[in-house]
């Protein structure tokens, strides 16, 4: 089985993204083949600064890395340094009707929010068919918003297959990350936009400051609190064991304990998971040639299977290119 996903280079990331995709996509290593890369052409569609796509673009690597991801089990690549994926953009926009892309919802979003309609914002799903074809993926992990991307890639293979009469294309299947919820230290979901965030790589006492921070009701320290309905609580179940969480549980069930306490335990088994990955992201962050070696290497796996479908795709529609050209 291959797994694959693209991540978009969007900055600073913070502990809602890790509980709500990134963990996932650190845990399917085991067991899958994965390829995972860091988006940042679908990025250019709202990142148009460069100095900022250069930066991020790094960071996702380093962030990925940092948090476990491990190179030698999963092909970690750009997708830029995969040039197919944008040949077959092409020919998979030939196959697809606008109609299509005008029911993308994640589009229309993404226009109310006041982005300007490029032809790249619109054919972002062409763009990302082309990513998930070109390596026969089996799995897609994504969020909800982007499972109609999926279901468009499944169709654009469709298109392409029938048209050329041959199953060049293989139907991918999205597999959506756990619908968790992360509140933010209001209470809100976290989330960039709204300032309430727990960032992941910060100074360990910015981190525990933050923390302190989160928002919690007035009920007195002797009385029985809410499991249900705190936000500490919430976080902790996302971040600590099952024994933990049990303990926790019973310890707000029975009062006598502040929410100051319950934060100092959050903080001491958030610290637990970022505090390592703090540190190895300092030292690949130190080591550009390092983090620049695995990509590489990623690249180079993930363009054979890259060049032999793309190769195979151009049969199927007729297009030539001349024999040397290293395609
Ligand atoms: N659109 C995805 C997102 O915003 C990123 C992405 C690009 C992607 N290409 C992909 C995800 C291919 C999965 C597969 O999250």
């Amino acid at each position: 089985m291959r797994v694959l996903s693209g991540i978009q280079p969007s900055g600073k990331l913070h502990l809602g993204n890790y509980l709500g995709a990134m963990r996932q996509h650190i845990e399917l290593q085991d067991g899958h083949e994965g390829f995972y890369f860091i988006a940042n052409y679908h990025s250019l569609t709202t990142v148009q600064n460069s100095d900022t796509l250069r930066k991020w673009t790094l960071d996702v690597a380093l962030d990925y890395l940092a948090m476990g991801l491990d190179p030698e089990r999963v092909a970690l690549f750009r997708q830029s340094d995969i040039p197919e994926v944008v040949e077959l953009a092409w020919l998979l926009a030939t196959v697809t009707g606008k109609g299509l892309l005008e029911r993308a919802t994640s589009y229309k979003d993404k226009i109310a929010k006041g982005l300007s309609p490029s032809m790249g914002l619109f054919c972002y799903p062409i763009l990302m068919a082309a990513d998930i074809l070109i390596y026969r993926s089996d799995l897609v992990p994504v969020g909800k918003d982007q499972v109609q991307h999926v279901e468009m890639t499944q169709d654009m293979a469709g298109y392409f297959n029938t048209t050329f009469g041959r199953e060049v294309f293989k139907r991918p299947e999205p597999k959506l990350n756990e619908a968790l919820i992360v509140p933010g230290v209001d209470g809100q979901k976290m989330s960039k936009s709204y300032g309430n965030a727990i960032d992941l790589f910060d100074t360990p006492q910015r981190t525990r400051k933050r923390i302190m921070s989160i928002k919690t009701d007035s009920t007195p320290v002797e009385a029985p609190k809410n499991t249900e309905t705190c936000n500490v609580f919430s976080l902790y179940k996302l971040m600590a064991t099952h024994d933990e969480i049990t303990a926790l549980d019973e310890r707000y069930r029975a009062g006598g304990m502040g929410y100051g306490e319950a934060k100092e335990l959050l903080v001491q088994v958030v610290e637990r998971t970022l505090g390592p990955a703090r540190e190895r992201r300092e030292k690949l962050a130190a080591d550009p040639d390092y983090v620049e070696d695995i990509l590489v290497a990623g690249a180079a796996k993930a363009r054979n299977v890259a060049r032999e479908v793309m190769a195979d795709a151009r049969d199927a529609c007729g297009i030539i290119v001349m024999k040397d050209s290293h395609r």
